[in-house]
């Protein structure tokens, strides 16, 4: 029997539907949760990016901006903009898109941000609070990873979980959030990356295998334990001209090659990705309430 597919998309709407009462409890109060999103240049993965974020947020009843600033923009004019977003109380959520050009700081840039408008959780602060298992917000990436797999019946307590990638995004954070003591967590975390030998018998002895190295189909059949469950973060355009764009979307993993071997696997597109923007709006709703905490009670 081929690997269960995990349907990211529905567990998606279903992290999306249990928002609801959370906004209207917000509306009641007269906030609207908004989140604003600023595009560097024009990558169009990221513009895409954007754009599906854009269409979430107004699907929830949300407001949303897009800041959208040229290429070439100097670094000061970009921490302005970031600034100026800290400043505004309809904003609640920011985020800045990356890849950023090479003239702009990504440490800079990530630390401009209000650490209480830090919907992405790449602030140092909000990175520290979630290494030290206190977190603020969910890393979107890395949350949508441990909510696919607790809510298709995977809980990773105890189990042997490798992760493939060591990126700030997904990698580090993700193994920090399973190697807590705790719910949805308390795994045996393996990081391993470019520099690591024998990659494959690290990947071989996963019960949890996580690719998130940015490989098209990196992850062969050979590579994986049989009866794992296998999570696919990585989003690649290659080339195929089968199709009419001429471009095909696909994961680290060698889905058609490693699904019959495993347990349960996640597509491309179509798993990790609907978790990440939905993980993304719960943090929108989430600083829009602390907001509204801060500001304290409602005059009568
Ligand atoms: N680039 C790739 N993933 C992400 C993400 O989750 N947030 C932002 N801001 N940029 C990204």
């Amino acid at each position: 029997m081929p690997g269960n597919v995990i349907d990211g998309k529905r567990i998606a709407d279903d992290v999306r539907t249990e928002l609801k009462p959370r906004t209207s409890k917000l509306a009641d109060e007269g906030v609207v949760p908004g989140l604003a999103a600023v595009l560097v240049g024009e990558n169009p993965a990221s513009q895409l990016y954007v754009k599906m974020k854009g269409k979430a947020s107004e699907e929830m009843g949300m407001a949303h901006w897009t800041i959208e600033l040229p290429g070439d923009v100097p670094e000061v004019r970009l921490l302005q903009e970031i600034g100026r977003l800290n400043s505004d109380p309809k904003v609640h959520g920011i985020l800045v898109q990356q890849p950023l050009p090479d003239q702009i700081s990504v440490d800079k840039a990530v630390s401009a941000v209000s650490p209480l408008k830090d919907v992405d959780c790449f602030h140092p602060v909000n990175v520290g609070l979630v290494l030290i298992g206190r977190p603020r917000f969910a890393p979107a990436t890395p949350s949508g990873v441990v909510e696919l797999l607790t809510r298709s019946g995977y809980d990773p307590s105890g189990r042997d979980v490798v992760i493939v990638g060591r990126s700030n995004i997904v990698g580090k954070p993700l193994a920090a959030l399973l190697m807590q003591k705790g719910p949805k967590a308390n795994a045996t975390v393996t990081v391993v990356h470019s520099g690591t030998h024998e990659l494959a018998a690290h990947t071989r002895r996963a019960e949890i295998l996580i690719a998130a190295m940015g490989s098209p189909r990196f992850i062969k059949a050979d590579m994986v334990n049989k009866g794992a469950v296998v999570i696919d973060v990585g989003i690649n355009r290659v080339r195929d001209e089968s199709v009419k764009s001429g471009y095909r979307t696909v994961g680290d993993v060698d889905f058609d090659a490693v699904r019959p071997k495993v347990e349960a696997i996640s597509p491309v597109p179509g798993g990790v990705g609907p978790m990440t923007i939905a993980m993304l709006l719960s943090n929108t709703v989430y600083a829009a309430e602390l907001a509204l905490r801060a500001a304290g009670p409602a005059p009568t």
